[in-house]
């Protein structure tokens, strides 16, 4: 029996990245044109349910907004329903606002809630979830740490800017015989600096995964410069951090789930370098830049595709769950077993081998933890 007979509601929560409008399109299209049903949007993520702020999302507010950055519903990533920070003289407490928002969504008519988010809404959705909400979850965030789906949206846009970052800060590289480190997000994970690095063809890729060794990324600099290269590319991804040592939090933001917040690992690497190799350092860290601007084909796209899934989700009664992209098609997963994991890069990805067989420096010597691979390179070529 269908399941949507009267209104979708929907909110984006987390950081903003390129192609949340273009869901937001998707799903008020595939909304008024499969099922004649209407849409309430609910301003800044769970925010708006629980204050009971909300616009009418129609064809005239989605149109135009395929290819912009953002959101058109603002966003928050300080909204856990259950621990809803209020400020009380001067200081936050945390109240349990869940179910103020079940009656907001009741009180509206809704068939459905689509949350579009990140891990921290997934969160928050599956806690909704197993208070009898019926929510539908679209993964996003340029982070592409989301268990369950091959790649979430945003991902791409961020690859494709800090890809061009890259590109110009070679010149620069080139022209001043230095060694240009470039800062990029990704949280803990180093899926944005892996294949930034590897589009942008830097030569050395430092994620959060592999703790580096700082002897062993000035050896790869100097090991350049012997062979006549003069420049080197170091990719760091923010959370990396050194063998033995911890990740560097550029600040604490106490009213969000999760209070860190990193950079400023890329001024480490860069003092270190130039101690000990005497080579010229310069840092650029891209921030939220990668979030920012206009979503490349692949993320429009697949932002759409999610978008109408979801909706055809909703209306077949598949709540708790999140739509994903599996192998090339739509599929979907459960919130709970998507809550609270990350989905981080591991020694025997592909790209991983793709990126030591270029011989590029990973940020460690050839005994952790990428030995086998070495192992191996070393076999094939003495037999
Ligand atoms: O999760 C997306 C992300 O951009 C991370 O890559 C980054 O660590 C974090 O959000 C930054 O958050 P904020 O916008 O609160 O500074």
């Amino acid at each position: 029996m269908k399941k949507l007979r009267k209104r979708i509601g929907v909110l984006t929560g987390g950081g903003d990245c390129p192609g949340l409008n273009a869901v937001l399109r998707a799903i008020v299209k595939t909304a008024q044109n499969d099922f004649g049903v209407e849409v309430i949007g609910f301003k800044d993520g769970y925010e708006g349910l629980i204050e009971n702020r909300f616009l009418e999302i129609d064809s005239r507010n989605v149109s135009g907004i395929l290819a912009r950055g953002g959101t058109i519903l603002g966003t928050s990533n300080r909204a856990d329903p259950f621990k809803y920070p209020v400020l009380q003289n001067d200081d936050y407490v945390y109240l349990d606002r869940s179910t103020q928002a079940v009656r907001n969504f009741e009180s509206l008519g809704l068939d459905v809630l689509i949350a579009i988010g990140g891990d921290g809404t997934m969160a928050a959705s599956a806690a909704m979830a197993r208070k009898g909400l019926p929510i539908v979850g679209v993964p996003k965030t340029i982070d592409n740490d989301l268990v369950g789906t091959d790649v979430t949206f945003g991902f791409d846009s961020a690859v494709v800017t800090a890809t061009e970052a890259i590109d110009k800060i070679h010149t620069t590289a080139q022209s001043h015989h230095r060694v240009m480190i470039v800062e990029v997000m990704g949280r803990y994970a180093g899926w944005l600096a892996l294949y930034s690095g590897l589009a942008g063809g830097g030569d050395i890729i430092l994620m959060p995964e592999f703790p580096y060794d700082i002897e062993g990324v000035c050896d790869a600099v100097r090991t350049r410069n012997a062979q006549g290269k003069t420049f080197s590319i170091v990719v760091v991804g923010e959370g990396a951090k050194p063998l033995g040592g911890e990740m560097v939090v550029a600040r604490k933001v106490k009213t969000s789930p999760d209070a860190i917040r990193l950079g400023g690992v890329s001024h480490q690497v860069a003092s270190q370098i130039e101690g000990l190799t005497n080579i010229e350092c310069r840092v650029t860290i891209l921030g939220h830049l990668l979030r920012g601007g206009s979503p490349t084909a692949f993320d429009r796209i697949l932002a759409t595709r999610f978008g109408v899934a979801a909706v055809h989700m909703a209306d077949r009664g598949e709540y708790g769950r999140l739509v994903v992209l599996r192998h090339g098609q739509m599929d979907s997963a459960a919130l709970d077993e998507v809550a609270g994991k990350l989905r981080l890069v591991t020694v025997d990805h592909e790209m991983i081998h793709t990126a030591l067989s270029l011989g590029l420096c990973l940020g460690n010597p050839s005994d952790v933890p990428f030995a086998d691979f070495y192992a191996e390179q070393e076999e094939r070529q003495s037999s």
